[in-house]
């Protein structure tokens, strides 16, 4: 069990989406806060949502894709048992209309501030024999789809940084544990457009409830939350000849989920 209650929790992309409300959930359960954006404005207001609930909180401005920046930033952070690596953007767009600057951009947020922030905390984590390292990853992580070529690859990346790290942490029994989530779309606007053919089986999933199951998968050291759980059928359909895998994945509507991608309107 990993106690939320009296743990300090630090969350990166906290101003928004699943972050915000993942704070949110951390506050209700007796945790202390440290909120981690590049959006000043949207921190203060999760911070003031935080004490309102009568929990405590700190804000730091930090481009967690900014290596210096985050090892500056942890620097000056209190000791960490939870680190949540949430942040992460989408360009949303097929590969040629897509700039070089978006495809670097999704790597440096969404893969590699992954080994920036999990570096500059583990060592704590480790000293003190106990912690707990979140990958907000995804099910394209899982899955290509079109439109996501540089998003795909970066949360493919951020599956085989949890695994690899997980497995690494245990062999040293180091008191660490690990939790990878991989939801498929989430009604925060990051995907604004995308669109699901069966929400039976694909639904496009509820922010509030999402955050919930990850709190709850980080208090039970579920080292792994795929959701919805049609999700953890991927492996299986994957034994398939790629020819029909790509048949099913475009008949459950999949392949054209991101047709009518609008992502987040300007803020
Ligand atoms: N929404 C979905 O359908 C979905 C599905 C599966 C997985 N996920 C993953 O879930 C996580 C949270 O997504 P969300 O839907 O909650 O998105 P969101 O509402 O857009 O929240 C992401 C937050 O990350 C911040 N951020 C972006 N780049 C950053 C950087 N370089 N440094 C610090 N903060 C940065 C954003 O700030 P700005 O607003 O200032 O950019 C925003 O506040 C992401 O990793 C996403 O890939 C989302």
């Amino acid at each position: 069990m990993t106690e939320l209650q009296g743990a300090r929790v630090l969350i990166t992309g906290a101003a928004s989406g699943i972050g915000r409300r993942m704070a949110l959930g951390v506050a209700r359960r007796g945790g202390a806060l440290a909120l981690w954006d590049l959006n000043g404005e949207g921190l203060q207001s999760v911070k003031s949502e935080v004490e309102a609930l009568g929990g405590k909180a700190t804000a730091a401005i930090c481009d967690v894709s900014d290596r210096e920046a985050v090892y500056a930033a942890a620097a000056a952070e209190e000791p960490v048992d939870v680190l949540i690596n949430n942040a992460g953007v989408v360009s949303g767009h097929a590969l040629l209309d897509i700039s070089d600057e978006q495809i670097q951009k999704s790597f440096d947020v969404n893969a590699l501030s992954l080994f920036w922030m999990t570096r500059a905390f583990l060592p704590g984590m480790m000293e003190r024999e106990r912690g707990h390292v979140v990958t907000i990853a995804s099910s394209a992580g899982l899955l290509g789809v079109p439109g996501l070529t540089d998003y795909c690859a970066t949360k493919w990346a951020a599956i085989g940084f949890d695994e690899s790290l997980r497995v690494e942490l245990d062999r040293k029994a180091s008191g660490v544990r690990t939790t990878v989530v991989c939801p498929y779309y989430i009604d925060t606007g990051m995907f604004e457009g995308a669109k699901t053919r069966f929400s039976f089986l694909l639904p496009i999933l509820n922010e509030e409830r999402v955050a919930e199951k990850v709190l709850h998968a980080v208090e039970r050291n579920q080292a792994r939350l795929w959701m919805p759980p049609l999700v953890y059928s991927i492996p299986l359909l994957r034994l398939l000849p790629v020819s029909w895998f790509d048949i099913v994945v475009q008949l459950l509507g999949i392949s054209a989920s991101m047709d009518e991608f609008k992502g987040r309107i300007a803020k």
